[in-house]
């Protein structure tokens, strides 16, 4: 493969911003650079369903949150999409009450929100867990500013907290937050919706609650993840791939570990070029996830996938989510030598792997699989690419453009 590819917008910076657009009493707000996901459809309709109104043109999403008529988004949308969670936290800010069902969990792992709830009733409000959904109550007078210490770094849960402070009366100091550009993302849109959102991309976020928010415009942040699973790509069957929109300080890991592989990698102001490893082969690598700014788990089915070719022993540890590792047994359908002990894959690289029929357990799975089948010699059918058409907007029409033998045969 070979020549450019440009990265969408940011799926996970897009559905907190919309979530956080509820906030707006007044004004409209203008959502630049909003790729075409089946997640970002759920989040539209589940704002929409609480009485915004919602329009898409093209790449910009319009949102007018001014006369919502309701505090409980639809369960069976929550359901099926575990961000959609993030949308108590304007509810219950901005009307004091919100109802939203408890996320079920996903196969990667169970997904409890209880740092989202320990969040809110820090700041006063109560929450009764009834029906499997979470009511919650502000406090006569509304949420009231607080300290909040995350036992872990959650990205759902700042996200959450930070949109329930922004009308809370006082401060609110949340230590240990977690770092991802998309919160600082979603931070700079709350700023120019009128909050007070300060040290996001930080340990320690401070927001100082206002009266009012009102819409705003704003350019979502390019897809890290996106881009990563085309630089991976691009190090084991490319040959000179540009990653076009790709922001570099926001995947360093990556880069530090495909350049530990023995890839050769450039970036300049409007992307990101990738040069193949020697003999598309990645020296074997080491490679741990954990929160941000360290290897995100969400690339680590791909570097896994890339990895089943290397020269040598490699290990993938996997200390985010429980269970991320379904992938394994469909690589193992293609011929790879990867065993698991605890959260660790141990992967012998092998000469060359074979296409099977595999099936995507999870979107990040579905782009590995895509890629192991790149590699791989002859035909492999990949099931399940409604996994994939949550996270990757038109993969298979961007990977076709860089000379993949690659096709969508509906299922
Ligand atoms: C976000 O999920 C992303 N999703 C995930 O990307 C990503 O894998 C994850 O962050 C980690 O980076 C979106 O942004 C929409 P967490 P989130 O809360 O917020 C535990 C993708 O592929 N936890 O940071 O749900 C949790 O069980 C998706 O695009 C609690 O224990 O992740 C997990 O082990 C997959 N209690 C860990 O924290 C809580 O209240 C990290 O979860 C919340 C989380």
């Amino acid at each position: 493969m070979k020549g450019r590819v440009r990265v969408s917008g940011a799926k996970n910076a897009v559905l907190p911003i919309l979530a956080a657009s509820l906030l707006a009493s007044r004004g409209t707000s203008h959502i630049e650079d909003v790729p075409a996901l089946l997640d970002v459809q759920i989040m539209m309709d589940t704002v929409a369903a609480l009485g915004a109104v919602v329009e898409r043109h093209g790449a910009t999403v319009r949102v007018n949150a001014e006369r919502l008529h309701s505090v409980e988004p639809p369960a069976e949308l929550v359901r099926r999409m575990r961000a959609s969670f993030v949308v108590a936290g304007p509810l219950l800010s901005r009307f004091g009450e919100a109802t939203v069902a408890l996320p079920g969990g996903c196969n990667i792992g169970p997904r409890p929100v209880d740092l989202h709830i320990k969040g809110f009733e820090a700041m006063g409000a109560t929450a009764v867990i009834e029906n499997g959904a979470v009511r919650l109550q502000a406090p006569p007078g509304g949420l009231r500013g607080a300290r909040i210490y995350l036992d872990i770094p959650s990205v759902g849960a700042t996200q959450n907290i930070m949109m329930a402070a922004c009308l809370a009366k006082g401060l609110t100091v949340i230590e240990n937050a977690a770092k991802e550009p998309e919160n600082v993302d979603l931070a700079n849109y709350l700023n120019k919706m009128g909050a007070r959102v300060r040290g996001a991309g930080t340990d320690t976020i401070r927001v100082e609650g206002v009266e009012e928010l009102h819409g705003a415009a704003h350019n979502v942040i390019p897809d890290r993840i996106e881009a990563g699973t085309y630089l991976i790509a691009g190090a084991v069957v490319g040959d000179g791939v540009y990653v076009e929109n790709a922001v570099s300080q926001h995947v360093m890991s990556l880069i530090a570990k495909l350049e530990e592989a023995g890839v050769h990698i450039e970036d300049d102001v409007a992307g990101i070029r990738v040069w193949p490893a020697e003999q598309r082969r990645l020296r074997a690598l080491d490679v741990k996830t954990n929160f941000y700014p360290a290897y995100p788990t969400d690339l680590q089915a791909q570097i896994v996938a890339g990895l089943t070719h290397s020269l040598g022993t490699s290990t993938v540890t996997e200390t985010v989510f429980e269970n991320r590792f379904m992938h394994v047994a469909e690589l193992q359908r293609m011929g790879a030598e990867i065993h698991i002990e605890g959260r660790t894959a141990i992967i012998e690289g092998v000469e060359q792997l074979s296409g099977a029929q595999v099936t995507a357990t999870d979107l990040r799975a579905g782009a590995a699989l895509v890629i192991a089948g790149l590699m791989a010699d002859g035909v492999t059918e990949v099931l399940g690419v409604h996994h994939i058409d949550r996270g990757y907007d038109n993969l298979v029409g961007k990977l076709q453009a860089l000379g993949a033998d690659i096709r969508r045969v509906e299922d």
